[in-house]
C-alpha cells in the first residue's frame, strides 16, 4: 500500500501582534500571569473584517500548494478543521474550495478543535493510501479573536488563544523509507462540557450539568439562543483550566508512546515533535515526562498563543522552515483538546 508525504507546507499568521500588555486594555490580568501559567508572551489577532478563517487558510494553503509545486486546480479533496468558522454552516472547506477557484471537489469539515488537524491528517492519509485521492489540501485555521470573552470574567480562556492558519499538501509516495507511518486517534466524551462552547446549539440543556445550564427553562424549545445567553456570557467558550491540564498530561505522553509502541521505535528515536501548542507547561511536562531533549521538541506558543486547529500546522511549517526537519528525520504530531479527543501522527519526513 502506497504512503502519504507532506509535498507543501505552509502557514499565515496575521501582522497584527497582541502582547500580554495590550490585553490589560480589556481585563484584569498581567504579563507575569500569563508567562508563568502559559509561556505566551503575545499573539496574533485577525484584523476584524479583512480577515477571516477561510481567508487566513487561503494564504496558508497557496504557500503549501507552491511548495508542492502544483496548482490550486490540482487540489483532489479539501480536508479543512477549525473550531471557529466563517459560518456556523456550510463549513470553510467549501469557501476555500470558492476563493481558491478550485475544481468541483469535495470538501470536507471537521470539527476536533485542537486536535482536528491530526484527525484531518489522517482522514488525508487514508484517503491517499487507498489511492482515491492524489493531492490532499489539509488545513487548520482559527480566528479566535472574534469570539472570545475580553472581559475579567473570560481571562483564563481569552489570554490562552491567537489566530492563525497552517495547511499542507498530502501526496503519495512509493519511497518506502519516507512518509506517515501511522495515525492514533482517541476520545472521550466523559467530560465533553469542561472545554466548550454551548451556544449556539440544540442542546437545550439535556446534556448540561446543573453548573454548565445556560438558560432558563421557560426558553427550552423557544429558541436556539437569546438575548440571556449573550448577557450571561455563554456564547463564549467555557473552560475548566486545571481539570484540562491533569487530563493532557496523561494522555499526550500516554499517545505518543502509542505511536512510538506501533512501529517498535523509542523516544530516542524522535528526532522532533511536534505537539500543539496548548500551554507551554503541558509540552514541558511531556518532554520531562517522555526524557525528550530541548532539541527534540519544538514550541512556538510564546510567540502566538494556542490556535487550535492550526498550532499544530504552524509549529511544523516554522519548525521546517527553520530547518529543524530533515528529510529521513522521525517527526511526531500530538494533540489534545476539547471533547475529549487526542491524537498522534508518526512520520518519517
Ligand atoms: C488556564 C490555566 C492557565 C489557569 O491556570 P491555573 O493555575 O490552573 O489557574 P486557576 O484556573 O486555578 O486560577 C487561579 C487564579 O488565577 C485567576 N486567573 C485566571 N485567569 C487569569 C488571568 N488571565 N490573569 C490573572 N489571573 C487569572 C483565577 O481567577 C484564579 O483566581 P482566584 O484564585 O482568586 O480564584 C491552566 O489551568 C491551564 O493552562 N490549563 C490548561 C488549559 C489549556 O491548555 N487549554 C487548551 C486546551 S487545548
Amino acid at each position: 500500500m502506497k504512503k502519504s508525504i507532506i509535498a507543501g507546507i505552509g502557514m499565515y499568521v496575521p501582522t497584527n501582534v497582541v502582547t500580554n500588555n495590550d490585553l490589560l486594555k480589556y481585563m484584569d490580568t498581567s504579563d507575569e500571569w500569563i508567562q508563568e501559567r502559559t509561556g505566551i508572551k503575545e499573539r496574533r489577532y485577525a484584523h476584524r473584517t479583512e480577515e477571516t478563517t477561510t481567508t487566513m487558510g487561503v494564504e496558508a494553503a497557496t504557500i503549501a500548494i507552491e511548495r508542492a509545486g502544483i496548482t490550486p486546480q490540482d487540489i483532489d479533496f479539501i480536508i479543512f478543521a477549525t473550531l471557529s468558522p466563517d459560518y456556523y454552516f456550510p463549513g470553510c472547506g467549501v469557501l476555500l474550495q470558492r476563493a481558491m477557484k478550485m475544481k468541483e471537489i469535495g470538501a470536507l469539515d471537521v470539527r476536533n478543535q485542537c486536535s482536528g488537524f491530526v484527525y484531518a491528517l489522517t482522514v488525508a492519509d487514508q484517503f491517499i493510501k487507498t489511492g482515491m485521492y492524489k493531492n490532499i489540501l489539509v488545513v487548520g485555521a482559527e480566528k479566535h479573536s472574534f469570539g472570545l470573552d475580553f472581559s475579567t470574567r473570560g481571562r483564563n480562556v481569552s489570554v490562552i488563544f491567537g489566530d492563525g492558519a497552517g495547511a499542507v499538501v498530502l501526496q503519495p509516495t512509493e519511497e518506502a523509507n519516507r512518509g506517515i507511518l501511522s495515525n492514533h486517534l482517541h476520545s472521550d466524551g466523559e467530560s465533553a462540557e469542561i472545554l466548550a462552547m454551548y451556544n449556539p446549539g440544540t442542546h437545550a440543556n439535556h446534556w448540561m450539568p446543573e453548573k454548565y445550564a445556560s438558560f432558563d427553562q421557560a426558553e427550552i424549545g423557544q429558541m436556539f439562543f437569546s438575548h440571556a445567553m449573550i448577557d450571561d456570557a455563554q456564547v463564549f467558550p467555557n473552560m475548566d483550566g486545571p481539570a484540562v491540564f491533569k487530563k493532557a498530561v496523561v494522555k499526550f505522553p500516554e499517545v505518543i508512546m502509542e505511536a512510538l509502541n506501533a512501529n517498535n521505535l523509542q523516544t530516542t528515536d524522535i528526532n522532533l515533535l511536534i505537539p500543539h501548542q496548548a500551554n507551554l507547561r503541558i509540552a514541558q511536562f511531556v518532554q520531562q515526562k517522555l526524557k525528550l531533549s530541548d532539541n527534540q521538541v519544538y514550541n512556538n506558543i510564546q510567540q502566538y498563543g494556542n490556535t487550535t486547529a492550526a498550532s499544530v500546522p504552524i509549529a511544523l511549517c516554522e519548525a521546517w522552515e527553520k530547518g529543524k526537519i530533515k528529510e529521513g528525520d522521525l517527526v511526531c504530531l500530538a494533540a489534545f483538546g476539547s471533547g475529549f479527543t487526542w491524537a498522534s501522527t508518526l512520520m518519517r519526513w
